[in-house]
């Protein structure tokens, strides 16, 4: 650990990086520290502040996209609220300051990150920022940018500060030359977006680091995760998102995939525990740095079917755009045995459960407003995607 301590600080005064004239013993190995929060299953919504004694502070980039303030709040009640930083580049509500520290942090800006893990004495880092896949694929220089620079930004700062890191994977790191049913955990990966290329990089990369420097680095392969009170980013699966407001708010929905089209989802609340209960894992207790997890696979027509259980005059409709074909080169069921058997993955939501929980959050949402809001936010997402 010294060695790399002094190896890491010779390479940052190469690169002129470090604001320190102090070479050793600067940092502290947070990274390497147990933080403890009591009680051992998570209460997702309305739990109480449940961390004591030593508690991690988090950094979470682009933490105003879909997964980001779930989490925070999952965090903040377990390390408490102000050791839990969001940041993104986007103006935050009130809602959002109101609730704890927030900042902005570009994941392209190194010094500004760097400042932010001092001056905050950040020992944890959720790397969130990443342009997804359809919205990658219209962007593909800034694609580059964001999710493969941002991310050596950050696996370097993470590194450098002797951070545990957490960076998401995705099913899009598969390609069509994978096992489409089951995708095992280790299998061959040719993604053919550039958002699956990014990620199979961070995969690599977060493995490197951590063979060769002992980087604390965690990745879980996420697949469509279905929110109620969060958009959807621009992802390939946003369908099944878009598909409740829809049918709550019209009675019918036409879909960019076809039919038949299966591909791997989970509950944000599945998605969100994964993160903690990956996070808080001793480090010698994951033999692997990179799992599947999933919750449950089902087709747009499945899916359909699901939620005329509820509202029997939904009507869906196909017509398949340039999504199809990323959708056609993604794992159909994902194989989570390995984070099972590590760590004791269990989700909780299945297809049943997941159409249950969307239709009974958003429903109140448009019995009253009409949904107005979250419908133009969605509409914008898709125009850049598309
Ligand atoms: N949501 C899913 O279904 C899903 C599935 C698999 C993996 N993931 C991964 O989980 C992570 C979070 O996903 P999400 O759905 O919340 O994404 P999102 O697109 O909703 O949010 C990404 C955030 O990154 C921010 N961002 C963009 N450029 C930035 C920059 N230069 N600096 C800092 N922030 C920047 C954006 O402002 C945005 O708020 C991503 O890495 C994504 O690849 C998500």
């Amino acid at each position: 650990m010294l060695r790399t301590a002094i190896k890491n600080t010779l390479q940052s005064f190469e690169k002129g990086l470090l604001l320190s004239q102090k070479p050793l013993g600067l940092y502290a190995i947070p990274g390497n520290r147990s933080f403890h929060a009591a009680g051992s299953s998570l209460a997702p919504r309305g739990g109480h502040d449940t961390a004591h004694e030593e508690r991690p502070r988090i950094l979470i980039t682009g933490s105003l996209g879909q997964l980001g303030s779930g989490l925070a709040r999952l965090f903040r009640m377990r390390y408490g609220k102000d050791n839990v930083f969001m940041s993104d580049i986007r103006k935050p509500t009130r809602d959002i300051t109101s609730k704890g520290p927030y900042i902005f942090a570009d994941v392209l800006d190194y010094k500004c990150l760097q400042k932010i893990i001092v001056t905050h004495r950040i020992d944890w880092i959720v790397h969130f920022s990443a342009l997804l896949s359809a919205v990658a694929e219209a962007n593909v220089a800034l694609a580059m940018r964001v999710n493969i620079e941002g991310t050596h930004n950050v696996m370097e700062l993470a590194n450098q500060y002797g951070l545990r890191v957490f960076i998401p994977s995705t099913i899009g790191a598969f390609g069509p030359e994978s096992p489409r049913n089951p995708t095992p955990n280790v299998t061959i990966q040719r993604p053919k977006t550039i958002y699956g290329v990014s990620k199979v990089h961070t995969e690599l990369l977060g493995e490197y680091y951590n063979h060769k420097y002992g980087l604390d680095f965690r990745c879980l392969r996420f697949p469509g995760v279905l929110s109620s009170d969060t958009h959807p980013g621009g992802g390939t699966t946003d369908y099944a998102i878009q598909i409740f407001h829809d049918a709550l708010k019209e009675g019918r929905y036409t879909c960019y995939l076809g039919p038949n089209t299966r591909l791997p989802m989970m509950h944000i609340d599945d998605c969100l525990r994964s993160v903690v209960e990956i996070m808080e894992r001793e480090p010698e207790s994951l033999p692997v740095r990179t799992y599947n997890v999933a919750g449950a696979s089902f087709t747009p027509d499945e899916l359909a079917a699901e939620i005329r259980k509820s509202i029997p005059h939904f009507e869906i409709n196909y017509r398949p755009d340039h999504r199809q074909a990323i959708a056609d080169s993604w794992p159909e069921v994902l194989d989570d045995s390995a984070a099972r058997n590590d760590w004791g993955w269990r989700p909780e939501y299945n297809t049943k459960r997941m159409v249950t929980s969307m239709l009974n959050d958003l429903r109140p949402v448009y019995q009253q407003s009409h949904g107005i809001e979250s419908d133009v936010m969605t509409k914008q997402q898709l125009t850049v995607a598309a």
